[in-house]
């Protein structure tokens, strides 16, 4: 397989970090850290794992907004989307079927910013990330880890949305609620059960499964709708509502992680409590019960009080910003970077020399992936295979397989590549004739192995080879030039940047030769009246796999189904794609509001990346003088976009990324169901291959 050569991210590690932060411009002026500790907030709730919402609060708003930092957060934001994110000017009003979902004006969004005068910088992130958020684009992520994800917010009742046996849907506590509780979070269960009312006191378990009737004394899908309009992450808004909600994603190195879903997890400390009024299982009378919300320490920085807070949290730090690889002097051999976005990216872990070799596509949230347990249930088969990310079932009914894979990142790529393939095998040799895929919650990740499995179960086929995925275009705007010009003459003769011509391949799979102008001609698109300029298309340099496979799908193509709660994003959305409008798959999504359009499949992409790694290209094809260049982060923030967009499967021309995913087959959760792997693919099984 042909690998990626260039260096995405910036380069900064080990001692070569620690001679960056002596020398590097990031610092913000000492007038701006406030002397006082006097009454220090951020002393109060220092080294404490638990600690109230509110608390944590008056840390993050005793840091008042200076407007350098706030000019320097739109300037760096608003022109890297400018000129690497493929989607922004899409965004200003999304074409159908998303224009009632997302646009945004960014430009008018962020004039508005700088007019606004804000209490504290706390108050300025609140606003800044939501109108990021509002993009409804996972690729576009904006992080600032002086707040987000700082402290994990929760309570100990997570949601999920269940269908009773007449098709009426409510919203309930999750069946499993006391089991995560106990295992996950014993050492703050007091405070909860000491929080309930009267008879109720001590008894938390006894909420689980509860019928809610009220939240807060709204109408729970009142309260569903208003957070999905600020939630973010993906374009439908079906899978926005799925967010809220708890549920699961198939783990690496097996089992199950519990996603305990945006109403009970946040990852900002925005609420002290909720109230919820409940029917408990077996009870004929309504509960109004308030919860308070824990606030639960979920970064590995520290800090004493308010200046080192701020010191060690919220400034710029030597991996915010990119480097010139040649000017470091940098060994080739040294280790890629950590870029600080990788934390928040939505995909299992990968070496960092993979980094250089792997182009991903891959969604960003401001909580990190979870890493609790989903709660056992009684029964459970151990997977027939079960190696890194991906895990194999065979069903009872002996016909239908099962492949859980939670991303498509994992740290032994060529192992992950021949567990899927032997999986898959044996599941046929054992006699079954159909296959689940299950994919639910995947952000993404390698976009060869995308490729790879899409190849595997389709076969060798026109739509498979020489490569399986979708053709790419990026952004060519005269920044970009300038760089694949600098590239051209030979300014990156190491093949770092995200440029280098070593990178991309024409549509007739020929590779990019070194001195050759990519971005020419130059795809000029009309959209929402701005002239945006694209490359010509491209395609990924997967292939070939240099590996024995069979020519032949393992299964009949229409007998695979690919099943979520339709959160299945960027490279898990290439794939479901391909299988869905290519090979006639079958899309499933569980769960939803069941008057809602459910989309299989999100924010489609093409290639992501983010701002540290577009720094790098820039700095280190000396173009950081350019006008459209971002300047450097003074704040410890953080930027994700769409580095390549892919274009349509069947509307060729146009990016799929807007193209209608309408699931195939809705499926209810019920009681029986809910966040049970096991009981879901059974039910999927009955429903989509019955016949
Ligand atoms: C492939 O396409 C590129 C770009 O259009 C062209 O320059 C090149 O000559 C083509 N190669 C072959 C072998 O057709």
């Amino acid at each position: 397989m042909l690998c990626k050569t260039a260096l995405i991210g910036s380069v900064l590690t080990g001692t070569i970090a620690a001679l960056a932060a002596t020398t590097s411009p990031t610092v913000l002026d000492r007038a701006d850290v406030d002397a006082d500790t006097f009454g220090d907030a951020c002393r109060t709730i220092a080294g404490k794992k638990w600690v109230a919402p509110k608390d944590v609060r008056a840390c993050f708003t005793s840091i008042s907004v200076s407007p350098k930092a706030k000019d320097n957060i739109i300037e760096v934001v608003d022109k890297t989307l400018a000129a690497f994110h493929t989607s922004r000017y899409y965004q200003k009003r999304a074409p159908q079927p998303f224009a009632a979902e997302v646009g945004v004006d960014l430009d008018s969004e962020f004039a508005r910013m700088r007019r606004t005068r804000y209490s504290s910088e706390y108050e300025f992130h609140l606003d800044f990330s939501r109108t990021i958020k509002r993009l409804n684009d996972g690729h576009a992520g904006y992080i600032n880890a002086c707040y987000d994800s700082v402290y994990l917010t929760l309570v100990p009742t997570p949601l999920v949305l269940l269908t009773d046996k007449r098709g009426d849907q409510y919203v309930h506590i999750a069946p499993e609620a006391w089991d995560l509780v106990s295992s996950s979070f014993s050492d703050q269960i007091d405070v909860w059960q000491n929080a309930l009312p009267g008879n109720l006191r001590g008894k938390l378990k006894s909420l689980s499964g509860a019928k809610v009737l009220k939240i807060n004394g709204q109408d729970p899908f009142k309260v569903v709708n208003a957070h999905a309009q600020v939630a973010g992450a993906f374009q439908g808004v079906g899978a926005r509502q799925n967010g809220f909600f708890a549920s699961y994603r198939a783990a690496n190195g097996g089992g199950f992680n519990y996603v305990p879903g945006e109403f009970a997890q946040k990852s900002l400390p925005l609420e002290d409590s909720v109230t919820l009024t409940i029917q408990r299982i077996d009870s004929s009378k309504t509960d109004t019960v308030t919860l308070p919300y824990r606030s639960l320490l979920a970064t590995g920085q520290t800090w004493t009080d308010k200046a080192s807070f701020r010191q060690n949290l919220c400034v710029a730090q030597p991996d915010t910003n990119g480097e010139d690889w040649y000017s470091r002097g940098f060994a080739t051999e040294s280790d890629p970077p950590e870029s600080p976005l990788f934390k928040f990216q939505q995909q299992d872990k990968m070496k960092p020399e993979d980094r250089k070799k792997w182009a991903v596509n891959v969604a960003v949230d401001s909580t990190p992936l979870s890493t609790l347990k989903l709660p056992r249930g009684p029964v459970e088969p151990t997977p027939l295979l079960s190696y890194s990310i991906v895990q194999t079932f065979l069903l009872p009914d002996k016909k239908t397989g099962v492949l859980t894979l939670g991303s498509f990142t994992a740290g032994d790529v060529y192992g992950v590549m021949m567990a899927m393939l032997d999986g898959l095998t044996e599941l046929r040799s054992l006699g079954a004739t159909q296959l689940i895929v299950d994919v639910t919650n995947n952000g993404g990740g390698i976009i060869c192995l995308g490729h790879w499995l899409h190849r595997i179960l389709a076969g060798a086929k026109s739509t498979t080879e020489p490569q399986a995925g979708l053709d790419t275009i990026l952004r060519a705007g005269p920044l970009v030039q300038r760089l694949v010009k600098a590239v051209n003459e030979g300014k990156d003769d190491s093949w770092m940047t995200a440029y280098h011509t070593s990178w991309y391949r024409f549509p007739n799979n020929t590779d990019v030769p070194e001195n050759y102008n990519y971005l020419l001609p130059i795809d000029n698109r009309r959209i929402n009246d701005e002239r945006v300029e694209f490359s010509p298309r491209l395609i990924d340099r997967c292939q070939p796999f240099w590996v024995d496979m069979p020519t032949k799908p393992i299964f009949p193509t229409n007998k695979v189904a690919i099943v979520s709660n339709g959160r299945c994003a960027s490279t898990c959305a290439m794939l479901s794609i391909a299988m869905s409008k290519q090979e006639g798959s079958k899309t499933v999504v569980v769960g939803g509001v069941d008057n809602v359009k459910q989309q299989y499949c999100g924010i489609v992409g093409g290639e992501s990346t983010d701002f540290v790694a577009m720094d790098f290209s820039v700095k280190s094809l000396k173009m950081k003088n350019h006008p459209l260049a971002p300047p450097d982060f003074i704040t410890n923030s953080m930027q994700g976009i769409t580095f390549r967009l892919g274009l349509g499967i069947w509307n060729r021309h146009e990016p799929e990324e807007w193209q209608d995913h309408p699931a195939d087959y809705q499926i209810p959760l019920t009681a029986e169901t809910v966040n049970k792997p096991y009981a879901v693919w059974s039910e999927v099984a009955k429903t989509v291959f019955k016949r």
